[in-house]
């Protein structure tokens, strides 16, 4: 069992096997869509590590990976509508297929912003790969090409997601309902 703090609780929504489930078949159509060129995945820190990790094996290509990191959501719930750049690339990807690796899709200010930045670049391909979407929340008009899971406004933690940098090693996609303040 996780170890929650406080009075918080965590409800699954979705299990581990059905994320591992899902994860080979969006490999499997990341393999199928670019047969046999290579492809840059770009994790997005912190979140995306997990599912990165996880999609990365399961793709059947020639592969290279590296990490951004931006932040817009601190230590709160909500976003704050700025994103800042925290660590840049470490190599440039002229010329490559880019895929960015998300873990949620919430409002888009984030995807929006990075997808801004990235295309300027000058990668062959631009495409983006999210484990989860919360379509209701889309503030910038911005969409995945890979979704791995179309899910309500809840607040989720796990499998990379956290709440104040904590919860992001359960295995599972979890509800995390805070007690009352
Ligand atoms: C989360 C998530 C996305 C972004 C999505 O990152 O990993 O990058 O928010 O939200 P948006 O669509 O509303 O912009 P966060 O800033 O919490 O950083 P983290 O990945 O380090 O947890």
């Amino acid at each position: 069992m996780p170890v929650v703090e406080g009075n918080e609780k965590l409800k699954i929504l979705i299990r581990r096997a059905a994320i591992q489930t899902r994860v080979r078949e969006v490999a499997r159509e990341i393999t199928k869509d670019y047969q046999a060129q290579r492809v840059h995945l770009i994790g997005v820190l912190k979140g995306a590590c997990i599912f990165l990790s996880d999609l990365v094996r399961e793709i059947n290509l020639n592969t290279s990976i590296d990490f951004i990191a931006v932040s817009s959501y601190g230590k709160n719930k909500e976003s704050s509508g700025q994103v800042r750049l925290l660590k840049d690339l470490d190599s440039s990807i002229q010329g490559l297929n880019v895929i960015v690796v998300e873990d949620i899709l919430d409002t888009g200010i984030t995807l929006c912003y990075l997808l801004r930045v990235l295309e300027q670049r000058n990668p062959k391909t631009l495409r983006v790969a999210a484990l989860l979407d919360k379509p209701s929340r889309r503030i910038k008009n911005v969409k995945a090409d890979y979704v791995g899971f179309k899910i309500p406004n809840d607040f989720v933690v796990g499998y990379g997601l956290d709440y104040a940098e904590r919860y992001r090693n359960l295995k599972d996609v979890c509800i995390l309902i805070l007690p009352p303040e």
